[in-house]
C-alpha cells in the first residue's frame, strides 16, 4: 500500500487499485488494472488529480465522481449505491468517510449520515491473484426501522470499454455467450428464481470492442451468491462507466431495526489483456483456498441417465461392476431412491430409504461399490418437496408461498423455506441420519424449481435471503459434522454457479446437456469462473439424451477431459471393444489430471468459428495439452495454422498428436505433416506462426502434446 495525502494505491498479484480520497462522499476508485509500479506520493496524488472530470454547460457546478457509493446527495445521476427509506424518509442519505483503515492490500472504510442514521462499512481487498474484492455492511443507526430497497457494490471502468460479453440461457444450454455494444444507458442482468438460474451470467465484462481470449483489454464482476441477484453495467452521458452487483431484495425483505445491519455477498472483479488472463485470476484465487479439494477428483459415474428411475439393485450392481472395470473411482446413486419416488412427480421431502425399492436399505449396494473400491454418492434435493408426499402433508406451512396461495408448481413441486426452523431441523435430522447409517462421502445436491411467490409463512415477507444464508449454514453443518463429505450444487443442471455456493460445496454440475458440441460452449463460459477440477464433465451414451446428435466416444471423451471427468451412461453393456477404449480415455484422464486440474487454462481466438482450440497449460508451463475440435461443419479449405497461447516464449517444446486414445483426426500421409513427426518449436513460434491445423471431418479433434524439451 502506498498512500499520500489524498491517494491510496493497493497492489497484489499484478493489479494496482487507485483510490481518491478527495471526493465527496465516499473514494472514488479511479484507476483498477494493470499493475503502475511504485508510485511516489506525488505521483498518486497526479494520478487522482488526473482522473477528476470536467465540467460542461447545463450541469452540477461540480461533476459528479464514480465513487465506491454513488450517492444522489453529491450530484450522482446514475443508479445510486443505495436505495431505501424510513417510510418514505431518509431516501437520499448523504453517507460521508468517517475512518479509513488500510493494509498493504486492502481498505476498511467506515462512513455515515447521522441524520439519516446509517453507517457503512466497505472492505475492499486485492488478494494474491489480482482480483477486486468488495462488501458493504449497512448499519441503521436511527431509532425506527429502515427498509433496504438497494445495496449495490460498484467498480469503474475504463472508457475504452466499449463492448460487453454476458451469457444468457436455459435449461440444457446454459452460458449462451451475447455481445453488444456498451453504449449510454445501462445493460442489467437479474435473477428472481432464488438462484442464479440457466441464463444467469456468471461474469458481466465489459472491454475493447472485439475483446477475445487472448487479445483485449476486459474487466468484469461476478456477485458470490446463491440467491437473487442483479449485475449492471452503466454509461452515462458524462463518460462516466462502471459496473454494479448486488443482492436484489424483494419489497420489505430486508427492514433493519435500531442497530441491525445487512452485509452484501461479496462482488468480485477481475481484469485482463483477454478474457484468459480475466479468468486465471478467479482460477488462482480459488486454487488458493484452504478448502480447495486436493485430492484426485475421482473419476464418477452417475446413474441418472444410465437408468434414470429405474432403481433395481441387479441392474445397478451390474452398472459398479461395469464402471469398476473401466477405471471408476465413484458410483453416485442419482434420483429415485426415496420413499415415493417412483417417478418426478411425488416423493421429494421423504427422507427416508424406500423400502418397497430397497427391502433392505441401501446397504446391499453401497457394500457391493465399497466392495469394487469406489466411493459412494447419493443424490438428493433437500430444499424441494412435491406436494405429494407426507412432508408436505404434515407441513404446508413450511412451503415458501405468499398470500395464502401456493406458487406455480414447477416440476411438480414446490420449495421448502429454510429459514423456518422445523423445516432447517427437519432437513438436519434426515440428512445427518442418511449420513452416518451409510458411508456416503458425497452428496449430489440438486434444485430443481425455480422459486416464484417465495415468501415465509411465519413473517409473511419474501425469504429468498434467509432461505439462501439457511441453505449455506446446513451445507456447513452437515460438512463439519462429516469431515471429508464433499457436496456437489447442482440445479436442473448448472443453474446454481456461483462463488457463493462454491465455498460450502466443492463441485457445481455444469448441464444436464453432456452432448459435447454444445458441452464445448458451455465448458468454455463456465469455466470462465469455475476451474476444470471443479466442473462436472461426464461422458454420455453415443446418443445425447438431450439433443438426439449420436458421437463416437473419442469425442464425447476429449470434451470430457476438460472438467471433473465421469460417465453418465449405461455401460453395463458394453462390448469388449468399446469398454476397452472407455477404459482407455480413463486412465489417459488420470495420467492427465493432475496437468488438468491445476495448470492454467487457455482458449484460443481462432478466425473460423467451426474450429475450437482449448487447452490448459502446466503452471510452470513446461507442458501443455490442447484439444483441437472440428465443431459443427468441415473447415474452408485450407484450414489454416492454428496457434498456442499461455507458453513460455523462450522454451522449445516437442509438438505431437497425443497419445491418446485414437481420436479419427485423420492428417494425410506425407512424412512432412507434422501432425506425423515429432516437431520442435520455441513457445514464441508456437504463439505467433503456429502449426497448419489437423483436417478433421465435423465432430471430431485431436489432442496436442506440447511438452517442453
Ligand atoms: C436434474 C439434474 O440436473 C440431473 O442431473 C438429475 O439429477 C435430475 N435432476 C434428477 O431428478
Amino acid at each position: 500500500m502506498q498512500r499520500s495525502a489524498s491517494a491510496i494505491h493497493l497492489r497484489n498479484g499484478g493489479t494496482s487499485v487507485l483510490l481518491d480520497l478527495d471526493t465527496a462522499g465516499t473514494p472514488a476508485v479511479v484507476y483498477w488494472g494493470e499493475d503502475l509500479g511504485e508510485l511516489d506520493s506525488d505521483e498518486m496524488t497526479a494520478v487522482a488529480t488526473a482522473s477528476i472530470p470536467q465540467r460542461v454547460s447545463g450541469g452540477l457546478d461540480i461533476p459528479a465522481r464514480l465513487t465506491v457509493l454513488p450517492q444522489e446527495a453529491f450530484g450522482w445521476q446514475g443508479t445510486p449505491g443505495l436505495t431505501g427509506s424510513r417510510e418514505g424518509r431518509s431516501f437520499s442519505p448523504a453517507i460521508t468517510a468517517v475512518q479509513l483503515d488500510h493494509t498493504a492490500t486492502g481498505l476498511h472504510l467506515e462512513a455515515a449520515d447521522e441524520e439519516a442514521g446509517l453507517a457503512l462499512r466497505l472492505d475492499l481487498e486485492v488478494d494474491a491473484a489480482g482480483l477486486l474484492r468488495q462488501t458493504l455492511t449497512l448499519t441503521n443507526t436511527g431509532d425506527d426501522v429502515y427498509e433496504l430497497g438497494d445495496l449495490c457494490v460498484t467498480f469503474p471502468l475504463p472508457s475504452t470499454a466499449t463492448e460487453i460479453l454476458d451469457t444468457t440461457g436455459r435449461h440444457l444450454r446454459e452460458r449462451t455467450p451475447q455481445r453488444h455494444a456498451f453504449t449510454t444507458g445501462r445493460h442489467q442482468r437479474e435473477s428472481r428464481k432464488g438462484r442464479p438460474g440457466a441464463d444467469a451470467t456468471l461474469l458481466l465484462t465489459a472491454g475493447t470492442p472485439g475483446f477475445g481470449f487472448e487479445r483485449g483489454l476486459v474487466h468484469a464482476v461476478h456477485l458470490a451468491w446463491s440467491g437473487n441477484h442483479r449485475l449492471a453495467a452503466e454509461r452515462l452521458v458524462t463518460g462516466a462507466s462502471g459496473l454494479q452487483a448486488g443482492e436484489l431484495l424483494g419489497h420489505g425483505e430486508i427492514r433493519l431495526a435500531p442497530g441491525e445491519s445487512y452485509t452484501t455477498p461479496a462482488a468480485i472483479g477481475s481484469w485482463g489483456h483477454g478474457l484468459n488472463e480475466l479468468s486465471a485470476r478467479f482460477h488462482r484465487s480459488l486454487r488458493a483456498r484452504e478448502s480447495h479439494p486436493s485430492s484426485d477428483r475421482p473419476v464418477t459415474l452417475n446413474t441418472w441417465e444410465a437408468v434414470y428411475f429405474d432403481h433395481d439393485l441387479g441392474r445397478l450392481t451390474a452398472l459398479a461392476d461395469a464402471a469398476a472395470g473401466v477405471g471408476v473411482e465413484r458410483f453416485v446413486l442419482d434420483d429415485g431412491w426415496f420413499r415415493g419416488r417412483r417417478d418426478d412427480t411425488a416423493g421429494l421431502g421423504d427422507w427416508y430409504v424406500d423400502a418397497d425399492v430397497w427391502p433392505h436399505g441401501l446397504t446391499p449396494l453401497v457394500d457391493h461399490v465399497a466392495s469394487l473400491g469406489m466411493q459412494f454418492g447419493l443424490w438428493v434435493e433437500p430444499e424441494m418437496v412435491n406436494p405429494d408426499s407426507d412432508l408436505a402433508r404434515a407441513h404446508p406451512d413450511w412451503i415458501l408461498q405468499a398470500g395464502g396461495r401456493l406458487p406455480v408448481e414447477g416440476r411438480q413441486q414446490q420449495v421448502l423455506d429454510l429459514s423456518n426452523p422445523g423445516a432447517y431441523a427437519y432437513l438436519l435430522e434426515r440428512l445427518n441420519a442418511l449420513l452416518d447409517e451409510y458411508p456416503i462421502g458425497y452428496l449430489k445436491w440438486d434444485h430443481n424449481r425455480e422459486l416464484t411467490d417465495a415468501g415465509s409463512t411465519v413473517t409473511g415477507r419474501p425469504a429468498v435471503h434467509e432461505s439462501t444464508t439457511a441453505l449455506y449454514r446446513l451445507l456447513d453443518e452437515l460438512r463439519a459434522g462429516h469431515p471429508g463429505l464433499e457436496i456437489e450444487s447442482c440445479a436442473s443442471g448448472g443453474a446454481r454457479v456461483d462463488l457463493g455456493i462454491l465455498d460450502h460445496t466443492d463441485r457445481i454440475w455444469t448441464s444436464d446437456c453432456i452432448d459435447p458440441l454444445e458441452r464445448l460452449e458451455n465448458q468454455r463460459y463456465t469455466g470462465l469462473l469455475v476451474p476444470y477440477e471443479l466442473m462436472g464433465a461426464h461422458i454420455g451414451g453415443p446418443r445425447s439424451h438431450a439433443t438426439g446428435r449420436r458421437h463416437d466416444l473419442a469425442f464425447r471423451a476429449g470434451v470430457a477431459l476438460f472438467g471433473h471427468f465421469g460417465i453418465e451412461w449405461d455401460i453395463s453393456g458394453l462390448d469388449a471393444a468399446e469398454a476397452d477404449e472407455l477404459a482407455a480415455w480413463v486412465a489417459f484422464h488420470k495420467t492427465n489430471r493432475p496437468l488438468f486440474h491445476t495448470g492454467t487454462a487457455v482458449s484460443v481466438d481462432l478466425p473460423d468459428d467451426s474450429m475450437d482450440l482449448r487447452g490448459v497449460v502446466a503452471a510452470d508451463r513446461s507442458r501443455a495439452l490442447f484439444v483441437f475440435a472440428q465443431t459443427r461443419a468441415s473447415a474452408s479449405y485450407p484450414a489454416g495454422p492454428i496457434t498456442f497461447a499461455g507458453l513460455d516464449d523462450e522454451t522449445r517444446y516437442s509438438v505431437r498428436l497425443s497419445a491418446s486414445p485414437d481420436t479419427g483426426a485423420t492428417s494425410g500421409q506425407s512424412p512432412l505433416l507434422w501432425t506425423q513427426l515429432p516437431l520442435v518449436l520455441t513457445g514464441r513460434a508456437l504463439r505467433t506462426v503456429g502449426v497448419q491445423a489437423p483436417v478433421l471431418v465435423p465432430e471430431r479433434l485431436a489432442v496436442i502434446d506440447i511438452t517442453a524439451v
